[in-house]
């Protein structure tokens, strides 16, 4: 297997100052690149700058926050600034507010979108502009288990991590002619400074989880990262993936479409009842598709009411 390395190339890591950013920052580091360990926390984003210049890489700090436009310009200024150019871009940097959503202030819902959602737009866009020029990018956002399994507690943080997933699928779709690969990183990783003090939620009776448990051993960041610095290689191959990954295991999440139920004919209408009758059939996923476009579900609809070939 030849080794994959980062050599000549130039990266980003936000929220790089702790657990998963600081392990991605690092092993890019190792490996070759150029990175900029971006964090609002200056003395943690110091602090991996350091162990990166001490083992004998490059890394320069930035102090801004990614949930403004002018965070996100310093941000991605300081990667021209000090190495010339701009190859990877890792979307890590996260906060959380827990609470159920009958008593959630606005102001939480805000500051989470703002980081997580707003923050990718926001260092994104800047970003773009570098990759595109050069027709060569490569983008990881950080999605989450929380943003696409339902889970009580978090649905600010449920909302921007699944906003996520629709970022990183359509600038998958616009990217793919300029060079610029876009997927995401669903991890299971734990050791969070984020949900130090917002877990666990008093009026939630949690089960005990036996998974959880299981796997608590193995969870590390070291796991998570070789599949992150892959999606940030020119090896990588893919684009518009959600990918999950936790204690060594590795896959992906997709959305699906059912084989669902169709009037028997184009042109008939259902009543009400009718679709009662059919809900169990128009949500099981014994048989389902995966759709690559909006077109894939157009073609999955007509060929479902016989106006198309399968
Ligand atoms: N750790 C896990 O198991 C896990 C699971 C699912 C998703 N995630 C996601 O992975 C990412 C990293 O998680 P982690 O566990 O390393 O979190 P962490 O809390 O340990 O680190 C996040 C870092 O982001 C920084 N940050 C917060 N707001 C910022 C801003 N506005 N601008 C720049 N930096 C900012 C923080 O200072 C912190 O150092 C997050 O997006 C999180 O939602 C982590």
């Amino acid at each position: 297997m030849s080794l994959i390395d980062f050599k000549g190339q130039v990266a980003i890591v936000t929220g790089a100052g702790r657990n998963l950013g600081r392990g991605y920052a690092i092993d890019l580091a190792r490996r070759g690149a150029s990175v900029i360990v971006n964090d609002i926390d200056s003395a943690c984003a110091d602090a991996v700058v350091s162990d990166i210049v001490a083992a004998g890489g490059k890394a320069v700090a930035s102090y801004h926050s990614v949930a403004t436009p002018e965070g996100g310009l310093a941000i991605v200024a300081a990667a021209l600034t000090h190495f010339g150019t701009l190859d990877i871009l890792v979307n890590n940097a996260g906060n959380v507010h827990a609470g159920l959503f009958a008593t959630m202030p606005l102001s939480h819902f805000e500051d989470v979108l703002a980081v997580h959602l707003k923050g990718a737009f926001c260092v994104t866009q800047p970003a773009w502009a570098i990759m595109q020029a050069k027709g060569y990018g490569r983008i990881v956002m950080t999605g989450s288990a929380g943003g696409v399994y339902p889970e009580q507690g978090y649905s600010e943080y449920a909302t921007a991590k699944a906003g996520l997933v629709g970022m990183t699928r359509a600038l998958a779709a616009e990217g793919k002619e300029h060079g610029i690969l876009v997927n995401m990183i669903n991890p299971q990783a734990g050791g969070s400074t984020m949900t130090q003090d917002a877990n666990p939620i008093p009026e939630i009776a949690y089960e005990k989880s036996d998974p959880d448990a299981a796997l608590a051993p193995y969870k590390s960041v070291a796991a998570i990262s070789p599949l992150v610095q892959y999606l940030c290689s020119s090896q990588c191959s893919q684009t518009g993936m959600v990918l999950a990954a936790g204690a060594g295991w590795y896959g992906r999440v997709f959305l699906g479409l059912t084989h669902g139920w169709a009037v028997p004919g184009a042109g008939v209408l259902p009543e009400l009842e009718d679709v009662a009758a059919n809900i169990a059939r128009i949500t099981r996923t014994r048989e389902h598709i995966v759709p690559h476009s909006p077109s894939g579900e157009m073609h999955h609809i007509a060929t479902r009411l016989g106006l198309l070939e399968a």
